[in-house]
Parts: C-alpha cells; structure tokens; sequence
C-alpha cells in the first residue's frame, strides 16, 4: 500500500482525507468518540507538513438526501475540540460551500465536508455516478489520503473512486489496520484462536467458512450460539434462533471434526424471561435451557471454559461479543473473553464495532490489547479473506 509519504511535499497542497466519523450519537451527542480519536495521527501529520486538510465523512446511513439528523456538526466541534485547533464545517459536500470552504484554507488548517452520503451518487451501484461526484471531489484537492478503515470495504466516491483521481495513499490508522489484522489472519502464529459472538449467524457465514480453515480453535457465543446449540439438538427456548440456517451449522460443525478444529460451545448459559436489564437471571446447563426463558449470556462455567482454552492461543482475533453486554446481568460472559486477552502475552486483535464498545464500556486498559479495530463490517471481511475495494485501489 502506498504511504502518506508517497505524495512528496504538501505543504499548500489540498489534501482529501476519508475518515470514518460514523459514531455512535445520542440526542446529538457523541456517546463514543474512538472514531474521532483513531483518526488524529494521520490528520496531524498532515497538519504539521502544511498541508490544507479537507476531511470527508459519513454518518449513519442518510440514503442521499440532506438529513439534519445526519450533520457532522457535533463531529466537527469534537474533532476541533480533540485537535485543539478550530474546523470548519462545509455547509454542503461538493457544492458551494464547500467550494468556498476549501478556498479560504491556510496551510495547516481543517475542513470538514458535510456528509458525503447526502449524496446520493457517493453510494450509488453505478459506477458513472460514483465517477461524477468523484470528479468534484477532486476539484477540491491535489491529493487524497484514505484513512477511514472502517469503510474500506465499501465501493463508494469517497472511499474507492477519488482514490484513482489523484495521487492517492493509505494514512497512518489505515496502514495501521491493515498491518495488525493481515498479522492475526495470515499465517498467525499457532495456536490460533477466533472467538465470534453477535447476534446473527447469518452475518457470520462467510467469516466461518473461511475460519474453519484456518483456525485451531473456533470459540462461538452471543445470540449466534443458539443457532449452533440448536443444530446439536438442544431446545433453546425464546433464545435467538435462526431455524433456516440449522442445516448450514450442522455443515460447519461437521466440517470443524474433519478439520480437527477445536469448536467450543458454551456449556451453560444465563438466562432470563426477557430481554431487560432488570430481568431475573439463571444459570442453566445448555440441555436444560427452559421454553419460556431465553439466553442472554455464557454461562459461569463456559467463562472459564473459554478463558482457559484462549490462554493457550498465540493469536486471538475476536469479533463480537459473548452477551448482551450492555446489561450489567449479562456482560460476565464478554468480560471474561475480554480478561482472557488483556492478561494473556497473545497477540490479540479485537474487531467489530460492538466488541471494541464492549471493551471500552467493561472499563478495559485498551493497550492491554494487540489492537483494537475500528472497523465493523470491513474487520470482517478481512477475516472472512475478502479483498476489500478501498485498500486493493492504494495497492502499487
Ligand atoms: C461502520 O460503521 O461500520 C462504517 O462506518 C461503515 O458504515 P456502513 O455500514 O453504513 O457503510
């Protein structure tokens, strides 16, 4: 991939930088700026070369249409009070705003554009769209840096088209990602553990197809557990199921045996009535999971289970988490996997959107960890083995 580097002298030059600001928000305010935070190095380094930053953006999913819900402002005044230096919010993404935006820029100084997907070319299935709001984006800058890892599996202007508009590179938290996942999925070094949990299986097919053939343990718990207890015969109860995807489990547990992967399933389960965090709790044995209960956590015995097998990992790559964490009565079970790598000399990539919020919200010491990713769905694609749009057009 190309470094920053690559572009020579910025000083005065207009630098295009992709961020991925997509942060969770509630009632407007930032409930987790890791996003923001992962994104300064790459802007400071570019601040300090004299460069003029022009930062592009997505939040949340505004189907390309100006939505107000969806301002980056709250990101803007965060990112300025982060930086400590004053950005400047474009009242547009290409238009005259932010024409003049980009125009009114000293060297050294930021701009934010406003969300690219107000636009609904930025995400548009046909390439010549994409190519046209590409075109304008490069009238706004002579170089661009693509750093928003949480997006680079997307085929989008910002993230893939600009890039072969002008000279382009990876910035520093790309680069970055990159190093720490291809080291946890390539040619880890063994015994290499992978602990997937989340709710749906379905999300996960590809991640588990690709892992049974490279992992020597395969760890599952969250709501995609019951779909795995499920296709081994137990009664799960009102627990999240997937009945339609009983049949492709059974394919990958029997895969797991021929493959001598060490598959590990939970052996009990926390269970309440509802899905509430003041719901009273049980701890049942995984055959015994009662029809009018469901499962919100692993068990106690499956904690340790888990904790101790993943202690003999060399690798770990974790993606979603064991519980509904968010509930003090269901987060042990996540907290516990979590524990297990911070204490452990592993090398430990953790991945997903809600496994990285679950380890900040469980009050871990974040450097007590190999990495942490910010991208969800392109972490995942990553460890699913897939070539990803955004990283592939920076590569020589
Ligand atoms: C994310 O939150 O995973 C990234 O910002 C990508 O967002 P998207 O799934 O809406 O493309």
């Amino acid at each position: 991939m190309r470094s920053i580097d690559t572009l020579g002298d910025l000083r005065g030059k207009r630098v295009l930088v992709r961020s991925d600001f997509n942060v969770p928000l509630k009632d407007g305010v930032i409930t987790d700026d890791g996003r923001i935070r992962a994104a300064l190095p790459t802007l400071e380094k570019l601040v300090q070369a004299g460069a003029k930053v022009v930062v592009m953006a997505h939040l949340g999913r505004p189907k390309g249409t100006v939505d107000p819900a969806f301002s980056l402002a709250p990101v803007a005044q965060r990112l300025g009070e982060l930086i400590d230096a004053p950005v400047t919010l474009a009242g547009d993404t290409v238009g005259d705003s932010a024409k003049e935006t980009v125009a009114a820029l000293e060297e050294g100084q930021i701009a934010l554009l406003e969300n690219v997907r107000f636009d609904a070319r930025e995400t548009s299935k046909v390439d010549e769209e994409r190519e046209e709001l590409a075109r304008a984006y490069a009238e706004l800058g002579d170089a661009f840096v693509s750093d928003g890892f949480g997006v680079v599996h997307r085929k989008q202007a910002s993230v893939y088209d600009i890039a072969k508009l002008v000279p382009s590179a990876a910035g520093l938290l790309v680069v970055n990602e990159i190093e720490s996942l291809r080291k946890a999925t390539e040619e880890p070094e063994r015994p290499y553990a992978v602990v997937l949990g989340g709710s749906k299986v379905s999300d996960k097919l590809g991640v588990i197809a690709n892992l049974l053939k490279k992992a020597d343990m395969l760890f599952i718990g969250g709501g995609m557990v019951f779909t795995f207890l499920a296709a081994q015969g137990h009664s799960v109860g009102k627990s999240l199921l997937e009945e339609d995807q009983i049949d492709t489990v059974k394919a990958y547990i029997d895969e797991a045996k021929e493959r001598g992967v060490d598959l590990v399933l939970p052996t009990d389960v926390v269970v309440a009535p509802e899905f509430a965090a003041n719901a009273p709790s049980t701890v049942v044995s995984v055959d015994a999971i009662p029809a009018d209960q469901m499962g919100l956590d692993i068990g106690p015995e499956s904690q340790k289970l888990f904790a101790d097998k993943l202690a003999t990992a060399k690798t770990v790559a974790w993606n979603g988490p064991m519980g509904v964490f968010e509930f003090e009565a269901f987060a042990a079970g996540t907290a516990a996997v979590a524990k297990a790598l911070s204490d452990g000399s592993m090398f430990s990539v953790i991945g997903g959107g809600d496994s990285a919020a679950a380890v900040r919200t469980l009050g871990f010491d974040e450097s007590t960890f190999s990495h942490i990713s910010t991208g969800g769905g392109a972490s995942l694609e990553l460890l699913e083995g897939k070539v990803l749009p955004g990283i592939a057009v920076l590569e020589d």
